[in-house]
């Protein structure tokens, strides 16, 4: 049942600018690509789709997913190792689940998407942080925290690729060592690359450096369309992906849905998808020319990444400047929410540049922080 109290939060939330959320910008080749396939379901047998479960995909989905996941690994995956789900978080809920008993560790960056800590929870899993820098996971502190925990860890959530929140990009070197610690523990990693895709330039996937133990998830809600509510999963083998995401697992909803596959695998076939990336790619890098303007810094990270991790200003405390901001009208992603253990992650916010629907008002949302930060 919907709490009236959220309910008010929710309907105040959407009066304000913001920039707490995390989309890609709004483009009108996703406009134009809906009404192009609803013409093309309307020529297909879509009752015929939606009158069986999909369970990981039919062939022609995971043949796609193959296809589009080729961009990542610079070759195609077989498409037996792949599955369809509802999601990044429906993937994890099952990986979980498959690996981590109640009361077990997963490790993860200090800074981690914040989902992991309820979804973790849920699953009676202790989240363990392992140190990050610039370059991301720091091989020594996984190293470590596997020996703290006497090797009961089994796995490593991790984003090696434009990381959220800090944009961080783990270089080659960097995924090699990740690797080897990886494999001297035994860890499993659950790679999840969603934000990955968004950069042309990006390096091959951790999962490439460790295929044997590596789940590589790419959702393609932050690089296509926010609640399209579709996400890949490439297992490290055809039989273990079908071990974890067998179809007569019912309990949790990660099986996709069949009328959301039919659009994703007419938008990945099609060039549809990849008409909206380049789109997504050109409208960010326009936003970000903005923000830099208004905000008058630089930013130090991937030209493709539309969020940034931008450190508080002076005097002001984390509670006391989201508070401030949302006094002016404006929203943002607050640091702690990001972190395992929150007082680490005090000291920064997060601005998504995407949501803003327009130019003016991503420029009013701008000078109002530029303007809190002058303060
Ligand atoms: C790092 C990361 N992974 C996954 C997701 C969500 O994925 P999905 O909507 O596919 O469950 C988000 C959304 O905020 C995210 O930031």
């Amino acid at each position: 049942m919907n709490n009236p109290s959220n309910v008010k939060e929710v309907s105040q939330a959407s009066a304000l600018i913001d920039f707490a959320r995390n989309f890609p910008p709004p483009c009108p080749t996703v406009r134009n690509a809906i009404q192009e396939t609803f013409t093309h379901l309307a020529k297909a047998n879509v009752a015929e789709a939606i009158r069986f479960p999909r369970f990981t995909g039919t062939e022609k989905d995971r043949e796609a997913g193959a296809s589009w996941l080729a961009q990542r690994f610079e070759a195609t995956l077989d498409p037996d190792r792949i599955a369809l789900a509802n999601g990044t978080q429906s993937i994890l809920s099952m990986l979980i689940a498959y690996y981590i008993k109640p009361g077990g560790v997963l490790l993860t960056e200090a800074l981690t998407y914040p989902a992991i800590k309820p979804l973790s929870q849920l699953f009676g899993v202790r989240l363990l942080p392992v140190s990050i820098d610039a370059e991301g996971i720091e091989p020594a502190s996984l190293d470590q925290a596997c020996d703290t925990v006497n090797g009961s860890a089994r796995a490593l959530y991790c984003m090696p690729t434009l990381h959220n929140p800090t944009s961080a990009i783990m270089t080659d070197a960097r995924r090699r060592e990740v690797a080897k610690i990886a494999r001297k523990h035994d860890l499993c990693i659950f790679e999840d690359d969603v934000y990955g895709i968004l950069s042309p330039n990006a390096p091959r996937p951790l999962a490439s450096y460790a295929p044997e133990r590596s789940w590589y998830i790419l959702g393609l809600n932050k690089s296509l369309a926010c609640q399209l509510r579709i996400a890949y999963v490439a297992g490290p083998s055809s039989s273990v992906t079908q071990d974890v995401f067998w179809p007569g697992v019912r309990t949790t909803n990660w099986m996709v849905a069949p009328l959301i596959a039919e659009i994703a695998t007419h938008w990945l076939t099609t060039g549809l998808a990849h008409g909206i990336l380049s789109s997504v790619r050109i409208e960010t890098e326009i936003r970000r020319s903005i923000a830099q303007d208004a905000l008058g810094l630089s930013f130090d990270i991937d030209p493709a990444s539309y969020h940034l991790w931008v450190r508080l200003p002076g005097g002001f405390n984390l509670t006391d400047f989201v508070k401030a901001a949302k006094q002016r009208g404006v929203a943002i992603g607050a640091g702690d929410s990001f972190a395992v253990d929150s007082s680490l992650g005090d000291t920064r916010f997060r601005l998504g540049l995407g949501v803003p629907p327009d130019h003016g008002q991503l420029r009013s949302g701008l000078s109002i922080i530029s303007e809190l930060t002058k303060a």
